[in-house]
């Protein structure tokens, strides 16, 4: 079984991937210092899986206990989550930001180098095209200024991973996220609710539970069909599926680098998907339509021909699924 690394597969991503690369016979190691996970996610994990697997709770800025870990372990790859992801809080505290993503980005390639493991699957974001002129976004559209220090991270990382690559035997799949949104549909793991939600998708289930009083429609005078925001949500399930798919195209691909859009290439208002959820739910939200959120793009979505032409993945999951998981998922957090 080939044995893979995988930092922050605790947290909302990378626990959906670790069920995913379990299922595909994989044997996984995690480590996760706990920042944004709690340790009980491995057992439901396990639940899921049926199969256990070694966590050991640490940073990957501890470049000794990462050491350990690779004496420890013969690691076919790497999949890097382990990052801060809070736009918002990324604005108030930038060096925060730098310090974590960045420096833990250099410790896991340095310890990769030093024991010669070359395969890393990186965890970027379509934040990196900001406002784009031309939609759907390909791989080639421009990547423009960052709007917050998070954004930053993640283009000094593909940048920081493109020049390491260059001389070194080692190859790096680049995954740029659209919205990842909803959970598992055993509703056993899903993503946790630490602080008030920035992000649209908790705010609604929350709201729709009763722990927000009500949700606030952050502008609805943008030029989109109905005003609001459009954005590529994608299940949480089918993005962890294509980090294996990732993985395995590292050892066939003949290009050190390459990166790929991972969203749905499909667009839904923040109306529409309040009214999805609404309607698969059976259930009336508490909104109001208030002022644009600083920051915020009007709209983006995905060209994904590369992604299913190489790496033969699609998103199975529509809106409707996100919206029916992500409720059965906070109904269990209750
Ligand atoms: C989506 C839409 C809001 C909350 C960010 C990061 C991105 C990725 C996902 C990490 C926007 C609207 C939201 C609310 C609202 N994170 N909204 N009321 O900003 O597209 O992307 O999270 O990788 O990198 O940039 O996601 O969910 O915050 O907002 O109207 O209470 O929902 O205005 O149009 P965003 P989001």
């Amino acid at each position: 079984m080939k044995k893979i690394l995988v930092t922050g597969g605790l947290g909302y991503i990378g626990s959906h991937t670790v069920v995913e690369l379990q299922a595909a016979d994989y044997d996984v190691v995690v480590i996760d210092n706990l920042n944004n996970s709690k340790q009980s996610v491995k057992n439901r994990i396990e639940e899921i899986s049926g199969q256990s697997f070694e966590l050991c709770i640490g940073d990957v800025n501890d470049s000794e206990m990462l050491k350990s870990l690779f004496i420890k372990h013969a690691f076919e790859g790497v999949i890097h989550f382990a990052a801060h992801k809070a736009v918002g809080e990324s604005v108030e505290n930038p060096i925060l930001y730098y310090q974590n993503n960045i420096s833990g980005l250099i410790s896991v390639l340095s310890t990769m180098e030093k024991f010669k493991v070359s395969n890393l699957v990186f965890s970027s974001s379509c934040t990196v095209y900001g406002a784009a002129a031309d939609l759907p976004v390909t791989e080639n559209t421009v990547i423009q200024q960052a709007e917050s220090p998070y954004g930053t991270t993640k283009i000094l990382g593909e940048d920081i991973i493109n020049d390491f690559a260059k001389h070194k035997a080692f190859k790096s799949i680049l995954l740029r996220y659209f919205n990842p949104v909803g959970a598992h549909p055993s509703a056993k793991i899903g993503e946790l609710p630490l602080g008030i939600p920035n992000n649209l998708i908790p705010f609604v289930t929350q709201t729709a539970a009763g722990i927000r009083n009500e949700l606030t429609v952050f502008g609805d005078d943008y030029s989109t069909e109905d005003g609001t925001c459009v954005r590529d949500y994608i299940h949480v399930v089918d993005l962890a599926k294509a980090h294996v798919k990732a993985l395995s195209y590292c050892d066939e691909m003949h290009l050190k680098v390459d990166v790929f859009n991972v969203g749905t290439g499909k667009g839904n208002s923040v109306l529409e998907v309040i009214n999805t959820f609404e309607k698969v739910n059976g259930l009336k939200l508490n909104y109001r339509i208030g002022p644009r959120r600083g920051g915020d793009i009007e709209q983006i979505y995905a060209d994904t021909t590369k992604v299913n032409d190489l790496l033969g993945w699609s998103a199975q999951y529509g809106i409707a699924d996100m919206m029916k998981h992500a409720w059965a998922w906070q109904q269990e957090l209750e």
